[in-house]
């Protein structure tokens, strides 16, 4: 059966109807997927009950799966599986997290900044996959915004400008920023800078991006104070009501973006109170920016 596919937006979200992922996909769906994956950025497929098995075998159409960072840095055994961010506010033994966990401190409140995930990574990643098995009443929605859009609306004179910068990108930085410094010295020799241009070409489309994320702690050759006033400029055009998208989620939504050329960010909701189990297979950019086909994760890549 043919997939149907529904913009929820014009250019930037639509949900896809009539599959079920479960199932391995005919190789005409996955084509009709990818062709709606280059234009729309945010893929939503409803209704869907997995397994983390059919979970991750349907992420790995779209690449090789990236392993957790939690787990790369030895933090905590896996909830569910190696290849899982577990998104959920849940502890190993399925119990709603502490007050004072430390995985809340970095892991949810770093997610409600605007970011894009593991830009932070060598390779980055290009699709995440999350999916949703339970979701509070209120609250706990996820925001995408459109970098393509964003990027396209910027005045000349700042695209020009920004046409030859470069940023460094750390989990070490987005954690800062909320106030997080809590990394050992081992954990932050793992997440040393990555440098990333501050505008890509998406080759599928040949659309020109803009690439910032929370993760970005340095611009290099331009002051700090400079820089961080450069970046809020930019989050501020970025995250423009026209330019996000607003997913409400509803149990067994998977939700698929392109990290390459969105931003997103989870909003509030009574963590300590609700069980949001959301978990998230996500899938490595080996194509890469500068062709960094094959660098080993972490490395400090020069471009
Ligand atoms: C993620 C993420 C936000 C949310 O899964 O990468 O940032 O709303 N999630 O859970
Ligand atoms: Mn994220």
């Amino acid at each position: 059966m043919a997939i149907s596919i529904y913009p929820v937006t014009a250019e930037f979200a639509a949900e896809i109807g009539d599959l079920d992922l479960s199932q391995p996909l005919e190789s005409s769906e996955l084509e009709a997927i990818r062709a709606a994956f280059a234009r729309y950025a945010v893929l939503i497929f409803p209704a869907q009950e997995l397994t983390v098995d059919q979970h991750l075998a349907f992420a790995a159409n779209f690449g090789e799966l990236e392993r957790s960072i939690e787990l790369q840095l030895g933090q905590r055994r896996p909830r569910t599986h190696e290849a899982i961010a577990d998104v959920a506010n849940l502890t190993t033994d399925g119990d709603i997290w502490r007050r004072d966990s430390r995985r809340r401190q970095y892991g949810m409140m770093g997610n409600r900044l605007w970011h894009t995930d593991s830009s932070f990574k060598a390779p980055a990643v290009y699709a995440s996959l999350l999916y949703a098995r339970s979701i509070p009443p209120v609250g706990g929605h996820t925001e995408f915004a459109d970098m393509r859009a964003a990027y396209d609306a910027l005045p000349a004179a700042t695209k020009r400008r920004l046409e030859t910068l470069r940023a460094e990108h750390s989990l070490v930085f987005s954690r800062q920023r909320i106030g997080f410094d809590g990394y050992t010295a081992e954990e932050k020799q793992a997440l040393a800078p990555v440098v990333r241009p501050m505008v890509r070409v998406i080759p599928e489309s040949g659309r020109k991006s803009l690439y910032i994320a929370s993760h970005i702690g340095h611009i290099q050759g331009m002051p700090d104070d400079a820089a961080e006033a450069l970046l809020q400029e930019l989050f501020a055009h970025a995250t423009q009501r026209q330019f996000v998208y607003t997913h409400r989620w509803r149990v067994g939504d998977l939700v698929m973006w392109d990290n390459r050329c969105t931003m997103h960010r989870g909003t509030d909701f009574d963590d300590l109170r609700w069980a949001r189990d959301m978990q998230r297979a996500t899938t490595s950019d080996t194509e890469g920016i500068f062709g960094e086909r094959g660098a080993a994760a972490f490395a400090v890549t020069e471009y």
